[in-house]
């Protein structure tokens, strides 16, 4: 393959066909996927409400864009407000994580008039041009002149350097709860109530980047729920369509009546097919009560994982990252061979768990299975 532009690191297998939480290739090798297309196949594969609804949407109406309503894009934002954390009032759709990224920053800053944004350490919040600011490590590919606003970062779950950081100069605070790239390393209760705490006190917005983390994987619907933390703004992409590419940046109210027509748009965003997965996706989650499976088979990986070259675990729900006694590449790779996909991290002694949510105790089994084959 040479016509594709080569800037990917690329496993040695290509999937033809999916089918629940399996991948096959040409040759009919199974793989378990606990990678999830990097946290996006939601529901698994093939899943029968999700295609159908498509097909449904797909001869009904395949595309318009937002220069007219339609009832299936209104639903689905009513269904991602009442599934999302309370007071958080308005949507806008968009395509992908770092495009809702972006659009929570810019309102951030025209709400407030501010021009510093502080971030916390080993964070990923995209590669667009604002999203890149805010993300760790970014100056070795950012590629810009020079990053649109000013950046403070502060480390990882400090509520005391947090608490000197935010001040009448912060337009916004924006944090991963659970920072996926970096390894699936979860925040404290006491430092997301901080955040909270001191982004109101000074004024700021308090953006919750949910692209990974939320739609259920960490058996929350999102984790603001889980921590109690109602933000000013809540992106989140990769789940939220089961698989179809979109995002959302869902608002308070006070943040959404600041904007005006022309303020944000989008081609794309919010377009009927993507519509109709988001409503599907939200409904599967609470109709099969797959929060409740996310948590209680997290509880067992978290357990069970444990031993062999698994020395520890970390993270919430289906955003694991294991640690582990050798470099992560090489347990990947056994695992690999056993038929069990998982995801490497920004550290190199962690392995990333972002299963679907679907995955069921024989699952488990077999994942437990394929660490200790891979211990020897
Ligand atoms: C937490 C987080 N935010 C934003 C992004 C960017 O999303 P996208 O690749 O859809 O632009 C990612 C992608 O990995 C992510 O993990």
């Amino acid at each position: 393959m040479t016509a594709l532009l080569d800037v990917y690191h690329q496993l040695p297998i290509e999937p033809v066909r999916g089918e629940g939480v399996y991948l096959y290739d040409a040759d009919g090798k199974r793989y378990l996927d606990a990678y999830g297309g990097h946290a996006v196949a939601l529901l698994g594969y093939d899943h029968p409400r999700l295609v159908a609804a498509l097909h449904t949407q797909a001869r009904a109406l395949f595309f318009q864009s937002n220069v007219v309503p339609l009832t299936i894009r209104e639903r689905a934002a009513e269904r991602l407000l009442a599934f999302g954390p309370p007071g958080l009032e308005r949507v806008f759709f968009s395509n992908s994580g770092a495009e809702a990224n972006e659009n929570a920053l810019r309102v951030a800053f025209a709400a407030t008039g501010r021009r510093e944004v502080v971030a916390v350490e080993g964070a990923f919040h995209g590669r667009t041009a604002a999203a890149a600011a805010v993300t760790a490590g970014s100056d070795g590919w950012y590629g810009f002149p020079r990053a649109p606003f000013d950046v403070r970062w502060v480390p990882f779950d400090d509520v005391d350097a947090l608490t000197a950081a935010v001040g009448p100069q912060t337009a916004a605070l924006i944090v991963e709860p659970v920072q996926g790239v970096a390894g699936a390393r979860d925040l404290s209760t006491a430092w997301m109530l901080a955040a909270r705490r001191v982004t109101e006190q000074a004024g700021a917005a308090l953006i919750l980047d949910e692209v990974q983390c939320g739609m259920g994987r960490t058996g929350y619907p999102f984790a603001a729920q889980a921590h109690g933390v109602t933000p000013d703004i809540l992106t989140t992409a990769k789940g939220l369509g089961g698989g179809f590419p979109c995002a959302a940046t869902m608002f308070s109210g006070a943040l959404a009546s600041t904007l005006r027509k022309g303020d944000l748009g989008t081609t794309f965003g919010g377009g009927p097919l993507a519509a109709a997965m988001i409503e599907v996706v939200i409904d599967t989650i609470e109709r099969d009560g797959l929060l409740a499976n996310v948590r209680r088979l997290s509880n067992r990986l978290r357990e069970e994982a444990i031993g062999g070259c698994v020395t520890g675990a970390q993270g919430m729900g289906f955003l694991l990252g294991l640690r582990v006694d050798r470099p992560a590449r090489e347990v990947l790779a056994a695992l690999r061979d056993a038929g069990v996909l998982a995801g490497s991290a920004g550290d190199p002694s962690i392995v990333r768990l972002l299963p679907p949510l679907v995955l069921d105790d024989g699952h488990v089994d077999a994942i437990i299975a394929a660490l200790r084959g891979a211990s020897s």
